[in-house]
């Protein structure tokens, strides 16, 4: 079945950050068609037909976790980590909307406000989370997940992902923090080809005409929508970066 034509006819209305996703000001989102056309890409060049998915500058975690529940059934694990502390602790309650507990919470939180304000919007948001653990059941379940604090320039541990997907800071509301060297895409790349298995493949996206990529490396793909730009590249071919 192609998914990405299932996605696109489908309303997406409860993903939208801030409606059952959690949201906080200065923490982007992601275009969901978008996020989900890079999976889809991603996944012909990836061993298996079933990822442990990583975003190492996850923001809110808004990325991953909107692919954890459009693709539950193409992913085993997801990883999202963050230079920023306050980041990863909205990531971390994001990931948690990837188990039915989570989501029943929310429905649960977004219920009381609904009773406490008056305001019928909240329903509907509890009914979103609802329909959202419907979906997540159907696609397998609970999806296993991990947040953490990280700086990508200084990481060295192994990390068993085979596929990265990462929307990196393009200087309106996100900057490139820790020990950011000159030339940083640069620098994500390389730490990609230290800490991930050889085969695993990296999608590196912008606000951006085209994403850099150093000599020498072969994009697999590149990716124009709108004011951004994707490049999908394979961790073997960072690690001499
Ligand atoms: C464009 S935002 C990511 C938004 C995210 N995709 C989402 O859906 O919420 C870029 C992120 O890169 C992070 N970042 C900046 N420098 C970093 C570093 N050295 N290591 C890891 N993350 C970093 C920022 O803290 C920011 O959260």
């Amino acid at each position: 079945m192609s998914y990405r034509y299932a996605t696109e006819r489908t309303d997406h209305s409860a993903l939208a950050s801030g409606q059952v996703l959690r949201s906080a000001p200065g923490y982007p989102g992601f275009p969901v068609r978008l996020a989900s056309e890079l999976l889809q890409r991603a996944m012909v060049h990836v061993e298996g037909d079933r990822v442990r998915l990583w975003d190492p500058c996850c923001g809110s975690g808004y990325l991953v976790a909107v692919l954890g529940l459009l693709h539950r059934d193409r992913l085993t694990h997801v990883r999202a980590t963050d230079v920023d502390g306050d980041a990863v602790a909205i990531a971390a309650r994001n990931l948690e909307l990837l188990t039915a507990e989570g989501l029943a919470e929310r429905e649960r939180e977004l219920r009381r406000s609904a009773r406490d304000f008056g305001r019928v919007a909240f329903v509907e948001r509890a009914e979103s989370a609802r329909d959202l653990a419907a979906g997540l059941a159907a696609m397998g379940g609970d999806l296993p997940h991990e947040s953490g604090v990280v700086d990508v320039f200084t990481a060295t541990d192994p990390v068993d992902a085979d596929l990265v997907i990462t929307d990196v800071p393009y200087g309106e509301m996100t900057h490139w923090e820790g020990n950011v060297p000159d030339d940083p895409i640069r620098a994500l790349l390389a730490s990609m080809g230290r800490t991930l298995p050889r085969s695993a493949v990296v999608v590196v996206t912008a606000r951006t005409r085209r994403v850099p990529l150093p000599e020498g490396v072969r994009a697999l793909e590149r990716v124009k929508v709108g004011n951004r730009s994707a490049v999908l590249v394979r961790a073997r071919d960072l690690a001499a970066l």
